[in-house]
């Protein structure tokens, strides 16, 4: 049976000074997930937003919010984002703060065990072989297809690699993130790829329902 492709808008893209009207515009046009880029201006050399922004999104959706926190410390605001409502939290294995295996796997588990859905998410220049102790303690793979940081950057082919790499060691969902739009999608997907974080893809265009539609068609295309 094939699994749903899910479909999640990347926020940071959106029109910040227009922010409910914006989740709730990708909401209506059929977003499956949201994706939200944290970033602490040390692990990627960009600050975007923190729990508060987080907590104003939680309150005019009821979609799943899919954190992902480009910090070095997510062990420190891990709490922090799931009080504020975080549904998922992908943590980057390159995290300063997640460089014991034990402390990883420790704050993996704790998360399952408090209903946030965990995921791993690797830089392009991380081999996939980095991830495979942690897989079983993860349901989300986020396969970075650009250098984390910034949004309308140009998919990184090479990563095609590295995503049906995973696709074969994994059963949980394979995402992508990083200049997807329908010709990347296409071939993400056929990587193996169940799960596609867009930005400019989205936002950038007039229509966000066919824009959300062209990708879940590109994703199931042959
Ligand atoms: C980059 C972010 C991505 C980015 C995607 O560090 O993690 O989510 O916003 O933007 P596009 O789809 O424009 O590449």
């Amino acid at each position: 049976m094939m699994r749903k492709l899910i479909i999640a808008p990347s926020m940071l893209a959106c029109d910040f000074t227009r922010l409910a009207e914006e989740v709730k515009a990708v909401e209506r046009a059929g977003a499956d997930w949201l994706h939200l880029d944290v970033m602490d201006g040390h692990f990627v050399p960009n600050i975007s937003f923190g729990p508060v922004i987080v907590e104003a999104i939680r309150r005019v959706t009821r979609l799943p919010l899919d954190v992902q926190l480009m910090i070095e410390h997510p062990e420190a605001y891990a709490d922090a984002f799931i009080r504020a409502g975080a549904n998922h939290l992908t943590v980057h294995v390159e995290a300063a703060g997640l460089q014991d295996p034990h402390v990883l796997r420790a704050f993996l588990r704790d998360l399952k065990r408090q209903g946030i859905m965990p995921g791993l998410s690797l830089r392009p220049a991380t081999p996939a072989e980095t991830l495979k102790p942690y897989l079983p303690d993860v349901e989300q793979v986020l396969v970075m297809t650009v250098e984390p940081g910034f949004g309308g950057q140009a998919f990184l082919p090479a990563m095609l690699e590295k995503i049906r790499a995973v696709r074969a060691w994994f059963e949980g969902e394979v995402s992508v993130d990083g200049g997807i739009n329908p010709d990347t999608a296409r071939l993400a997907c056929q990587a193996g790829a169940t799960m596609l974080v867009a930005g400019t893809a989205i936002f950038r265009q007039p229509d966000y329902a066919a824009a959300i539609q062209a990708l879940r068609a590109a994703g199931r295309s042959p």
